[in-house]
Order: structure tokens, then sequence, then C-alpha cells
């Protein structure tokens, strides 16, 4: 069925558009935008009306984990598309860490095959960089590319072998994709599991220093400047990092970043129970919660505010869920003996609202570097050596003729986070009971309705 989109506040950074209009989607792709002066598209539509709404291209993430192969007690292919769609996400890249891992033509053709035919979003799979995630080989890059990766990482482990990194990005030149790290230095971070720090020294927990992320942050740069290979610095969470960036950029290298919502909106305080950002208090501050409990952890209100200035003056290029989701079993127990990840594909967007509701970030650039973005980091690797990436032209943008992929979302609604209600299995959220501003009202994919809120009615018209 084709879409009419009706006099909704269409933002698309892409090319600076910023209007209330209509925008049409015929057999799958943006056909009309008003106020293009082009001719309107005649036909039947179904019309959602969106007078109220933000309209924007579907938002797309660069590192999600989604557990399928291998892990199917944690989320799914299904499950975890789904929690997408309801999150406003069209464009999913998930990372390797699967039983088996993404290390084989035959494991990447599993996961394409099956977000096919059980997915309601995009899915473009990551390959490993190591055999195995092991760190110790390099695996199959050539077969990866050829199968459709989109890019190279062990997330969730970090290249601990200086020698097989520059291996890894010398080859990745050849083939056109990048590598994405996973920059932790395990030998500091050891048996650690929340920021070092005075919340760690209250608790009694052991803590991650800030230097375990930079020691490494600085070899990678280092290694991209030797190969001339494109890097991209996965979950950029403190502001020794961010410093390390702004002089790799200052150099011209081809180094990306993303930083996470949680380490955008939250600090290691919440560990305690409560959060900076919401006067929010889910347990006494004398407990903690293992489902603030990620890697890289939670840090200092320093560090946060070095990496929202960091996303304003473009050192950080996008935003990243790195949506992780365990079961109950996972997290319902020993801060220490936790399982490191926040589900974070549902309260996205809502977090990252009450950035631009308190002032702290501007709506447009919010937008920006959830759809275009995160597509650029991408599509610099198409002007590469291997010329075929997977990613279709046209994502993260209205442009006419683009996938119609659309987010429309009432950024006043308010809401209470109820990990009970979530599509994705994962349950694990440092946001439960939380009152979030701003929800997705609707996901469009290829002009198809991934989700719709139960209170948005659609209307059929002939236009
Ligand atoms: O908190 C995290 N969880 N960080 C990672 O890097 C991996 C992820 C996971 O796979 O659970």
């Amino acid at each position: 069925m084709n879409l009419l989109i009706k006099g909704g506040h269409i933002l698309d950074p892409s090319q600076g558009l910023d209007a209330i209009g209509d925008l049409y989607i015929v057999e799958g792709k943006i056909t009309w935008v008003e106020p293009l002066k082009e001719k309107r598209p005649l036909g039947k539509f179904a019309v959602i009306p969106a007078s109220g709404l933000l309209v924007c291209p579907g938002f797309v993430d660069l590192h999600c984990h989604l557990r399928q192969p291998g892990y199917e007690d944690k989320e799914t292919i299904a499950s975890g598309t789904r929690a997408a769609a309801k999150g406003g996400f069209t464009t999913l890249c998930c990372m390797p860490n699967t039983k088996p891992p993404v290390d084989s033509q035959a494991v990447v053709e599993y996961v394409q095959r099956t977000a096919h035919t059980e997915g309601v979003v995009r899915v473009y799979p990551i390959g490993c960089i190591s055999k195995g995630l092991k760190g110790e080989e390099l695996a199959e890059m050539g077969e990866l590319a050829a199968a459709g990766v989109m890019a190279y990482s062990d997330d969730g482990q970090p290249v601990t072998s200086s020698r097989l990194m520059r291996h890894a990005l010398e080859y990745s030149l050849a083939f056109g994709r990048p590598i994405i790290d996973h920059c932790e230095d395990k030998a500091l971070s050891a048996d650690g599991a929340m920021n070092e720090g005075w919340v760690a020294t209250r608790l009694g927990l052991k803590g991650i220093p800030a230097a375990a992320e930079e020691a490494i942050v600085a070899r990678d740069i280092a290694l991209a400047e030797l190969t001339g290979a494109c890097l991209h610095i996965a979950h950029v969470s403190t502001a020794g990092s961010v410093d390390l960036l702004r002089r790799a950029k200052d150099k011209g290298l081809a180094v990306t970043a993303e930083v996470t919502p949680h380490h955008l909106t939250l600090t290691e305080e919440r560990v305690m129970g409560f959060s900076t950002q919401t006067a929010h208090h889910t347990a006494s501050a004398l407990w903690y919660d293992t489902n603030a409990k990620v890697n890289p952890p939670l840090r200092s209100e320093k560090d946060r505010q070095a990496l929202l200035e960091a996303l304003k003056d473009d050192t950080i290029d996008a935003i990243a869920t790195d949506h992780a989701p365990h079961t109950i079993v996972d997290k319902l127990c020993e801060f220490d003996a936790a399982a490191f990840g926040i589900s974070g594909l549902e309260t996205a967007l809502g977090c990252l609202l009450s950035l631009v509701h308190s002032g702290q970030l501007d709506l447009k650039l919010l937008i920006s570097k959830l759809t275009w973005e995160p597509v650029r980091i991408l599509e610099i690797k198409k002007a590469s050596l291997f010329p075929t990436s997977p990613l279709p032209w046209g994502l993260g943008t209205l442009q006419m003729g683009a996938p119609g992929d659309v987010t429309i979302f009432d950024p006043s609604k308010e809401w209470v986070v109820n990990p009970n209600t979530f599509a994705s299995k994962g349950k694990n959220t440092p946001w439960a009971g939380c009152q979030l501003k701003g929800q997705v009202m609707a996901t469009v994919v290829a002009g198809n309705l991934a989700y719709r809120d139960d209170s948005l009615r659609l209307e059929g018209q002939s236009a």
C-alpha cells in the first residue's frame, strides 16, 4: 500500500529540510516531499495523520547485539528487530559476538536469511576481525566482505595484539570496510565492574580506569595513521578518548567514532540506583543496580559533558545504541557476576530527547547523528577498493527515490518505561520506571509499517 504521511514536521538533516508538509511513499520509495515543487503523485494512499509529529529518515544503528545464533534466550533477530522498529530504527548493524561468531560466510548468510524471513527492519551483519573472536588469527576478511558484512569488529572484546590490529587495518583497506574497535586494555580493566572512582570505592567494587579505554584508542589511532585505513571507535566513554579523537581528526585521519545514549545521559552514580539526569530513584543509594553495569562503564559527569561537546563539534560522528540484551538471570546476581550491557533500542529516542528538552542538545543535530551521520561512516567505504557495499543508496535520508524508511515520533508524549512491555527479550534497562518525553508513533521500512503505536489511526485516501 502506498503511504501518505500528512502534515508532519519533516526534518531531514541530509538535505537541510525542516518544514511542515506531506511525505509520499510510492512502491516503497520516497516519491514526493512537500514543499518540493514536483508533481504530486496520484492514486490510493493509506494516510498517516502526522500533524504535531516529527517525520524524519529512519534511524540507523551502527552497533547492536541481536544474539542470534546461539543466545536466543537473550534476544532473537525477530524480537530484536521488533524492538528496533518500536524504537524508530529502520536499519541495524549487528555485532558478531554470537555463538558461533560471525566469522564465516555460512554464519553471515544465516543472519541475512533469518533477518529476511523473521526481521521487520533492515539488518546488516558485522563480521569478526579474528577467527572465533579469539584475537589470535585474522578471520577470512575477504570471504566476509564477499558475503556482505558492513564492517569488521571483535566487539565485546578488544583486539589485544597490536600486530593483529595492524594487519586487520591493512586488509580492511582492500575490502573497503571499516574496522570497529572495542577499546579496552584488558590488563588495566581486569575484573573491573564499573568506572574507577568514588562510587566504586563506596560500593567496594573494582573499578575500570579511563586509561583502559584511552590506551587502546591511542594505539588504534597510531595504527590508523600507519596504515591509512578507516577506523571506527565504538562506544566512546571518556574525556581522554575525546581529546585523542579530536587530535586524530585535526590530522585528517580516517577515524570516526560513536557514543551511546546511556553514556550521554547517565553517570556512574546510576550504579547506586539513581541518576543525575532523571532524578529518578529506583533503589536505595546503599544498593547497586546491575542494569547500569555496562562496558565501557558509565563514567563521571566531566566525561559525560565531554561526550556531549564532542557530539556537537563532530569529534563524535554518530550515536549508536550498543543494544545489549541479557536475561533476568544474567543480571539478577552479584554486581561482579552480572553481565555487561543495556537493552537500549526502545529507550534510545526518549532518553536522547531528554537532552533536547533540557537544552543540552539541538534536535536537528540529534536526528542527524541518528540518521545521516551513521550512514556517512559506512558510505566513505563505498569509494574504496571493494566497490560492492551491501548498503543500498539512500538510507538515512528522505531524498527523492530513497528507500521509504521513515520514523514518525511525538516529541512531547510522555511515557513511563516498563521493561515488561519491551518487544526486546532483554528487560535490562536502567530506565525502568522513569518517565521519558518523546515516543515513536510509527516506523516505516521500505514503505511498510514495521511499527505503529496503538493510538495512531490510519486513514485511507485517494489523492
Ligand atoms: O556492555 C556491553 N555489552 N558492552 C560490550 O561491549 C558488549 C555487550 C554485550 O555483548 O553484551
